[in-house]
């Protein structure tokens, strides 16, 4: 079988909607030893599947993070909450990677900040396989419902908690974009009828595992950081929200007082 060239890759993702079409094929064409594994992996792109599950992997701030099948994709916004967690962090501290997912965001943590003693949980075995994958022995990985996947010794002693929970409101999920919809589990998006019913178990429990003066650093959106700051604060928590227009990201962070 003859390779497509670069503008045949081109012109089938571009018919297929894709806005960046020149970066896929470049990346699609570099990924594929042979003619037959391109077809395979232009066919599931240009089915719709996300360009990160289809190449296996993501950059998440300069971190490469492996990805599997219905595993939430990091997004790039969410480098934002890593750059708050590593200004906050102070090695050495137990820091908590709650619905890690990938593990992404620990990982990308941990390339930023030496001597941390990580743990990540997730509730999705697949999340958890991911994780356990991309942080090695450089972290714990847990299976479980929020808090309660960790060792009730890490209770008060945890300097940092940073969590991208799912925080779409349920009647929205189904306008988002295919790619998200129809690849990622219900379970890494859905965040109860108004989004925030996970931040809002989160930001009640957190003050029972921080340390006196530890951190609590939330990913949310525009529209909603107002009331998931009101969450943080309700549980006790000093509560200011953090923006970056360049990444269009927003973070709650709660500290301990
Ligand atoms: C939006 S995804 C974020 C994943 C990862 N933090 C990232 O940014 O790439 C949310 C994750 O929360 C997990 N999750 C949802 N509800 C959970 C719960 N009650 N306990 C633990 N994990 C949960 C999902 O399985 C999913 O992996």
């Amino acid at each position: 079988m003859a390779e497509p060239g670069l503008a045949d890759v081109v012109a089938r993702l571009r018919a297929a909607g894709s806005v960046f079409a020149e970066e896929e094929a470049a990346l699609l064409l570099a990924a594929a030893p042979t003619a037959a594994e391109l077809e395979e992996t232009l066919g599931r792109r240009v089915a719709g599947e996300p360009l990160e599950l289809v190449l296996g992997w993501v950059d998440l701030e300069g971190v490469r993070v492996a990805l599997e099948a219905s595993v939430f994709v990091p997004r790039r916004r969410s480098g934002l909450l890593v750059r708050e967690a590593a200004r906050l962090a102070r090695s050495p501290a137990v820091v908590v990677d709650l619905c890690c997912g990938s593990g992404a965001l620990g990982a990308a943590l941990l390339a930023r900040v030496g001597g941390l003693d990580l743990h990540a949980a997730d509730v999705d075995p697949a999340a958890v396989r991911c994780a356990r994958r991309n942080l090695g022995p450089t972290a714990t990985v847990h299976r479980g419902d929020l808090f309660a996947a960790l060792p009730r010794e890490l209770a008060g002693r945890v300097g940092l908690v940073l969590a991208n929970a799912p925080y779409v409101p349920t009647r929205e999920i189904a306008t988002m974009p295919p790619e998200a919809r129809d690849h990622e589990p219900l379970v890494a998006l859905d965040g109860g009828a108004d989004g925030l019913d996970v931040h809002r178990r989160i930001a009640a429990d957190a003050g029972a595992w921080l340390a006196p003066g530890g951190h609590l650093v939330l990913e949310t959106s525009a529209r909603q950081a107002a009331r998931t700051a009101a969450l943080v604060a309700a549980a006790g928590l000093a509560a200011r929200v953090v923006r970056d227009a360049d990444l269009d990201a927003t973070v709650v962070v709660g500290t301990a007082r």
